[in-house]
């Protein structure tokens, strides 16, 4: 988008700097990244065309309080659009119970946390909830099917690195749904 601004916001200062890295990295200049928490946020009302969340609502303990503050920053006419799993469907065969075991632990820490890892399935229900007619709500799902080798290790290869480090890992342990000797095994 090389005429707009983009501005990525999110609430953990570790994941803004990566945004910020790349950001450098890929010569973008016309990217800004704020922190804050998405109940309260920064800007003022009617400041943007589009707001794009990507796996974020999943998280949010309060859903439909959020999405009333994401609408709060959209200028009329603009689009809200929000992306979502639904984590609750993600199976393997044949069997792999070490991602079973690594999905099991996200989506303890994301119920424990409030937060809601079908929230895919819910987005419309929130999103009327929220105050936006019916009629001017998009409801599309898709699904994701990994089958070459290529793929599937993209998919599974990454999982036990993500879950294994960082916040998520430390509120597992933290949480009772992890050890550490279990996750440095
Ligand atoms: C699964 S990550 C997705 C990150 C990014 N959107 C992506 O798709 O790669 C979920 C993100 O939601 C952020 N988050 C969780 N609760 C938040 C809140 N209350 N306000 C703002 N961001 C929040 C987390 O810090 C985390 O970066």
């Amino acid at each position: 988008m090389p005429e707009g601004h983009v501005t990525g916001f999110d609430l953990s200062e570790v994941f803004l700097d990566k945004a910020r890295q790349t950001a450098v990295e890929q010569n973008c200049t016309n990217a800004d990244f704020v922190q804050g928490d998405v109940y309260n946020l920064p800007f003022e009302d009617d400041t943007f065309n589009v707001v794009h969340t990507h796996q974020a609502v999943c998280h949010f303990h309060e859903q439909v309080k959020a999405i009333k503050e994401l609408l709060r920053v959209i200028k009329p006419g603009g689009v809200l659009c929000m992306r979502e799993a639904d984590s609750d469907t993600v199976r393997f065969w044949p069997p792999q119970p070490l991602l079973d075991e690594c999905f099991e632990m996200i989506r303890a820490v994301q119920r424990a946390n409030g937060g809601s890892p079908d929230a895919g399935i819910k987005l419309k229900h929130c999103t009327v909830e929220a105050g936006v007619p019916r009629d001017k709500i998009e409801f599309t799902a898709g699904d994701f099917v990994y089958h070459t080798r290529e793929q599937t290790e993209a998919f599974g290869m990454t999982w036990p690195g993500r879950v294994t480090q960082g916040a998520l890992a430390d509120k597992a342990v933290e949480m009772g749904f992890a050890t550490r000797e279990r996750l440095e095994e």
